[in-house]
């Protein structure tokens, strides 16, 4: 059972401003995967949901050259400098380093200098994970804009001659940005984990219980390893469980939840998670056909891909789980309508130029990035949709 979190109490939502994508232009058929073992297309589309996956080929591209196409495009689609980002965080599983950190590097990539920056580690739930975190410094309003990016280039870690893995799993990255918000937001988080799930899915070498040796190499040991019926099961159990504790703690309706945002593991799981909740298939976001499962990457790939449909207010649930076993979700209220002309009105409260706009006591409150920043009066012009 998920542990239960107490509901949030600050009237300041941390709400999405703007998200980007990213898929590198590579992409794997599930008729090449035929050829590359005992597989066909036949299978992996009934039992998975999956037709292709991007796959990030290119000597020396790791992680972060994904989150940083992601990031860059985020920062230019919302006209956001990178001198006005306070925090950056990187939800991954195959950082291109041990260290330092893909957010470190995501960071300088995209011209984004002296702020706090660093990975969360989660496997599949690591955006979950991540934007919960973004949302406690939004809500203390310790920080004002903060971009989290979900980012993984599992191709590094999967076993191309392991038929039950190498189909399931693509490449990509999305990114978000946070900003500080009076009317649309997260409303609700929830994040939990068990340890004992590990021996179902892990990365047996590489890490500092195994690091890699020529032994560890040859027997395919840093590969990822699972046990598919075992997560499906709990996969199953978990998504449908925060997703409809979610619902039930904020007295949310199928006909009240616009959107189902589900981990993209297998279809299967997805159409499970959306039957528990009543949710019909045409309100619940669907990329794995074409991305697969891209680890951290699948919800803000979602959102990027069905950022077009979302109109102000609309009710999400997020939902995920993944390795570890790590699970979790958000309930939050969607805090812009796509089709509006890009202006002050779609970016958030702290949208301006830093300092800017605010007056001087917001000015002075915002330099010093302090939290009292948040109880100086917004100008109502400052204001998106009444917030
Ligand atoms: N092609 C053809 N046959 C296959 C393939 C394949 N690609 N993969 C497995 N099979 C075979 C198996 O060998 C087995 O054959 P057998 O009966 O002769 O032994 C048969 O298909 C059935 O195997 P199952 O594992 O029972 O197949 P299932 O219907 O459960 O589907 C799958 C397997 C897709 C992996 C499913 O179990 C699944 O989706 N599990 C959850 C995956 C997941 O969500 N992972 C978590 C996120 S990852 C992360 O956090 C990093």
């Amino acid at each position: 059972m998920t542990k239960r979190t107490k509901q949030k109490k600050s009237s300041i939502h941390a709400a999405i401003t703007g998200v980007h994508g990213y898929v590198p232009p590579d992409v794997l058929t599930n008729a090449e995967l035929a050829r590359m073992v005992d597989t066909s297309d036949q299978w992996i589309l009934e039992r998975t949901g999956i037709k292709e996956r991007h796959i990030l080929k290119g000597k020396g591209l790791g992680t972060s050259h994904m989150g940083a196409e992601a990031v860059r495009g985020l920062l230019k689609k919302t006209g956001t400098a990178p001198a006005e980002i306070d925090l950056l965080i990187c939800a991954t599983t195959t950082p291109d380093f041990v260290f330092p950190s893909t957010a470190n590097l995501i960071c300088d990539m995209a011209d984004i200098r002296n702020i706090g920056s660093f990975d969360v580690q989660a496997a599949c739930s690591g955006f979950v994970y991540a934007l919960t975190i973004a949302s406690q410094f939004i809500e203390l309003g310790t920080y004002r804009k903060i971009v989290v990016v979900g980012a993984d280039k599992m191709s590094a870690i999967i076993d191309y001659t392991d038929r039950a893995t190498c189909v399931l799993f693509g490449d990509g990255a999305g990114a978000v940005l946070v900003e500080p918000n009076r009317k649309y937001g997260i409303i609700d988080t929830m994040i939990s984990s068990d340890g004992a799930g590990m021996k179902h899915l892990h990365q047996k070498a590489g890490g500092s219980r195994m690091p890699p040796t020529a032994e560890s190499v040859a027997k395919r040991l840093h590969y990822v390893h699972q046990e598919g019926a075992a997560v499906y099961k709990f996969a199953i159990a978990r998504m449908a469980e925060v997703a409809t504790e979610l619902m039930r703690r904020n007295r949310l309706t199928k006909d009240t939840v616009d959107w189902l945002v589900p981990h993209q593991a297998n279809m299967r799981i997805i159409e499970a998670t959306a039957e528990r909740m009543k949710i019909p298939p045409e309100r619940v976001m669907v990329t794995i056909h074409k991305y697969g499962n891209t680890t951290a990457g699948t919800i803000p790939l979602c959102l990027w891909d069905y950022e077009a449909k979302l109109k102000a207010g609309d009710r999400l649930i997020l939902a995920a789980f993944g390795g570890g076993f790590t699970w979790g979700g958000i309930y939050m209220t969607w805090a812009y309508d796509a089709r509006s002309p890009r202006s002050e009105d779609r970016a958030g409260e702290g949208a301006r130029s830093k300092g800017g706009g605010r007056g001087l006591a917001g000015r002075l409150a915002y330099m010093l990035k302090a939290p009292f920043a948040l109880l100086v009066p917004f100008p109502a012009s400052s204001l998106r949709r009444g917030g």
